[in-house]
């Protein structure tokens, strides 16, 4: 089987089909995602937390990111593989932009990029849409500006709705392939769909997205407190948790390891 493409991404939004996208930042999980049938795996810059233990996505690294993608891109068959461009690596202009975003395609194999913000970037868009290089817009609460907005808060309300609205048919214009509308009000995110010929992907903005993303530890209830717009899935906090204590138990009592452990 070959890859989902951006070809796939837009058949699925004239189907009106909705798909599912989740984050991975490793070979193992990318395969039981793949597997799943997962059509799209972000590497997100969210790694700075869930991966390397930050309290925001502002320190990570091209450098960082760089090998969590190769990982992803070589644990999945099927799966478009979206590379999260981190805070500093485009906002500088359109040179840095480029050359990070190459870097990702060349060194990871990933088959498109993301970035924050909407008119205010608008020439890294264009220059890479350009250069062959999918890209995946992303409005609303973008991370990376947590600093700007004073904190993680519901973005587009009253005024603001409008430009985001206006911000989504710029990237549209500019060549994005697909938007990610972030903790926005479920009816800007309704009418943006409705407005945009490219699909849009929601995280927080309610049912009327054309596709959804989470965090893969917040869907699978491994990290310990999210959002409200978060469901999650299993509880792999209690079951990896109690994993632990009984190989703890097991090995103070002496049960672990047993004959069928054991080579003779
Ligand atoms: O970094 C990330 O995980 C993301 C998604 C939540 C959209 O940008
Ligand atoms: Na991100």
């Amino acid at each position: 089987g070959r890859r989902v493409t951006v070809r796939d991404i837009a058949a699925a939004k004239e189907r009106h089909e909705k798909w599912p996208m989740l984050t991975a930042y490793d070979a193992l999980t990318a395969r039981i995602f793949d597997e799943a049938g997962i059509p799209v795996l972000l590497v997100g810059d969210s790694a700075a937390m869930v991966v390397y233990g930050y309290d925001s996505t502002i320190p990570v690294t091209v450098d960082d990111l760089i090998p969590l993608t190769a990982a992803v891109v070589r644990g999945s068959k099927r799966a478009m593989v979206v590379a999260d461009l981190p805070f500093g690596s485009y906002q500088t202009g359109v040179p840095e932009a480029l050359s990070a975003a190459t870097r990702f395609l060349k060194e990871t194999g990933a088959h498109a990029v993301k970035l924050e913000g909407g008119r205010r970037i608008l020439p890294q868009v264009e220059a890479m849409v350009a250069a062959g290089i999918p890209v995946m817009g992303h409005l609303g609460l973008t991370p990376q500006s947590v600093n700007a907005f004073g904190g993680y808060r519901v973005q587009g309300r009253g005024q603001d709705g409008d430009e985001l609205m206006a911000d989504a048919k710029a990237l549209q214009a500019a060549g994005a392939f697909s938007v990610v509308l972030e903790c926005v009000p479920e009816d800007l995110a309704a009418r943006v769909t409705a407005s945009l010929a490219i699909p849009t992907i929601g995280i927080g903005g309610g049912n009327q997205t054309d596709a959804q993303v989470l965090v893969w530890q917040d869907m699978a209830g491994l990290t310990p407190r999210t959002a409200k717009f978060v469901k999650r899935f299993a509880d792999m906090n209690t079951l990896l948790s109690e994993a632990a204590r009984s190989y703890a138990d097991e090995v103070v009592s002496g049960v672990y390891p047993a004959p069928e452990h054991t080579y003779r």
